[in-house]
This record gives structure tokens, sequence and C-alpha cells, in this order.
């Protein structure tokens, strides 16, 4: 009998429902909603951005879908399988498909090792025929531009630029899929911000490689992506793709983070929507749509039902109840 072979399936990961809510009975009875009820996917290839300020739970969804923690709800799965069901093992040969840039290459670079030293500690934990370690990674720092002379070099006689780009070189050593970058670049002066950016985008074409973006700059995450998704306090509440999100976005709070982008033209006029009153508490988060206390367009249903996301034409998702029916103040061309 012939046998079929499969197209792979074009998701890659999918979040259905994805909660972490974090109890620490020492402080208060009650869990903090960190991440309450994510969903969303990444396919094949392409870069998913997420934006949101600090504290909407970015970091700890990354922490999720690498699962370094369990979710305390919903599924997360890569390439169809539920990493929750997973065991050891199964586990191991997914983790090595899956890598992760930081902000702060010190925290997870050992200081004492070289710089050839960093990127082939992940060959060795993976057992890689020893023949093959110093050409791999040669070619790796080559790849990330890092020049031969710096391989035996400390982390700490390096530039904070050429640390990220080793970050990324230790990252590519297992020919991972997916890369989870968290605010990778967010260190970064902003000339260098753009010469990792674009690193990493030609990256991605030479390793086939799928991002999943994660940053607080809206600028830098509009850079990068082909699909947004933008979280506040624990939910998702847009997704669409770039061109979209920024032609057309629909729900107040992106149109908040867009009014807050610096404008390159200092006499550009444009409306600016300032948010008034304080973030959710994530211990007791509003009954109603989560931005309710903050959004300038409230009504009364917003404080007593959770919006659920709603299509808006192909790809594009939103939560609110009244999407499409809002003046969102427009005018961020020519924001940088
Ligand atoms: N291990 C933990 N225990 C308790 N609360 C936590 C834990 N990790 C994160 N949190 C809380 O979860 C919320 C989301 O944190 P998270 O680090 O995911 O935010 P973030 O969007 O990455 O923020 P930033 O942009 O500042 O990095 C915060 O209120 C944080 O205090
Ligand atoms: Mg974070």
């Amino acid at each position: 009998m012939a046998t079929m072979t499969q197209a792979p399936e074009a998701v890659l990961l999918r979040a259905d429902n994805v909660r972490k809510y974090y109890t620490d009975p020492r402080v208060r009875r009650q869990a903090l909603k960190a991440v309450d009820g994510v969903s969303f996917v990444i396919r094949r290839g392409e870069t998913f951005g997420l934006v949101g300020e600090s504290g909407c739970g970015k970091s700890t969804l990354s922490r999720l879908v690498l699962r370094l923690e369990e979710v305390s709800g919903g599924s997360i799965s890569f390439e169809g399988k539920d990493l929750a069901a997973l065991g050891r093992r199964e586990m191991l040969s997914v983790r090595r498909q899956m890598q992760i840039v930081f902000q702060d290459p010190y925290d997870s670079i050992n200081p004492r090792m070289t710089v050839r030293q960093v990127v082939t500690e992940p060959m060795a934990v993976h057992r890689f025929d020893k023949a093959g370690w110093r050409p791999l990674a040669d070619k790796l720092l080559a790849d990330v531009g890092l020049s031969k002379d710096l391989a035996d070099r400390l982390p700490h006689q390096l530039s904070g630029g050429q640390r990220q780009r080793l970050c990324i070189a230790r990252a590519l050593a297992l020919s991972p899929k997916l890369l989870v970058c968290d605010e990778a670049v967010s260190a970064l002066d902003v000339s260098i911000q753009a010469q990792i950016l674009n690193l990493m985008l030609d990256l991605k074409e030479e390793h086939g490689l799928t991002y999943l973006f994660i940053s607080h700059n809206l600028s830098v995450v509009k850079y990068i992506s082909d699909r947004i998704g933008v979280m506040y306090f624990g939910k998702l509440v847009e997704v669409a793709g770039k061109e979209e999100l920024f032609a057309n976005c629909l729900h107040p709070y992106t149109g908040a983070l867009f009014s807050a982008i610096p404008t390159a033209h200092p006499d550009a006029h444009r409306e600016r929507m300032i948010l008034k009153g304080d973030v959710p508490n994530l211990y007791e988060p509003p009954m109603g749509c989560i931005f309710s206390d903050r959004c300038p367009f409230v009504r009364a249903k917003c404080r007593d039902v959770a919006p659920e996301m709603r299509s808006f034409g192909e790809g594009h998702e939103v939560a609110c109840h009244f999407a499409g029916e809002l003046d969102i103040p427009r005018g961020w061309e020519g924001a940088l």
C-alpha cells in the first residue's frame, strides 16, 4: 500500500482558552489571574507579535508556551500535541524545538563560559556528536554576525548587542522550529535594536523559524510581525494582521496604545487617547470587560458582561461589545 506523505499542519502552536492563576496563601487567599482565557494560533513560518503594557501577562504566557510552568486551565498544543499530556522524554524532544531569547542576556548566560562554549553547551546537553560542536558553533556565530576572534571571549567582554547575538546563536544551536523572544531587544539602544531585528528577520528565512515575538513596544512589534495580538491584563483584546491592525484597529485599548506611539514629525497633529483610571486589580478583575474601568467608550453592558472574541473580517478578532461602532481616533500614520 502506498504511504501518503502528509503536508505539515499549517498551525505550529495553538493556545486554547489558556489560564494561569497564581495563588500565594501567605499573601492572600484569592488567586492572581495573570492569564485568563487566552486563545490564539501561530502558523508555521510567521511572526506573531504580542504587545501589551507591563504586567499584562506576556512573560507568563511565554513560560506557559514553553511549558516552563503548567497552565491552570485550557491547553497549549505544539504540532498538534497537547503539551500537558506529554511525558518527560517527549517533552524534552519538543523543548528542543522551542527556544527562548530573553531581554537580559546576563540572566541566561554563564559568565564563566567563553562565547563558543555558550553556543556548544546545548549541543553537549543534547548529546550531539562532539566532532560537530565546533564547526556548528562557528557557523552559528557567523550567522548572527559575531566574528571568529570573539569566540574565546567571556560574555562580559561583549557589548549588549553582541551578547544578544550570542543568545540568539545559542537558541539556534538545536535547530528549533519556534523561537520565543521575550523583550529580546528592549534593553538595547534604538540603532542596535534595528540591527538585531533585521538579523532576526534574516535568520527566520535561513533557519525556517517561526517567532512568538513579545514586547511592550508597539513600534518594535510592528516592524517584525506578520500578525499581532494585543493583550490587556490577562486577556487578548484584539488580534489581526499587521496592516489590518494599523489601518483599522477596533478595540479602544489598541487605539490608546497606538496614540501613545511617538510621532516622527513634531508638527504632526493627531488626536490622543489618554487613559484615565488604574490598571485592573488582577485578584478581583471587573465582572464585565477587563478594560471597562478605563475605557472612554464604556456603557452599562460593558460592566456586566465580559465580551467574547468576535470576528470582523479575515483573521481580525476583537473582544469588545461595541467594536465597529466606536469612533476610535486615528492618525498614527507617520508614527515611528
Ligand atoms: N510566579 C508568580 N507568582 C505570582 N504572581 C506572578 C508570578 N509571575 C508573574 N506574576 C504576576 O502576573 C502578572 C503578569 O506578569 P508578567 O511577568 O507575565 O507580565 P509582563 O506582561 O511580562 O510584564 P513586563 O512587560 O513588565 O515584563 C503580574 O501581575 C505579576 O506580578
Ligand atoms: Mg515580561
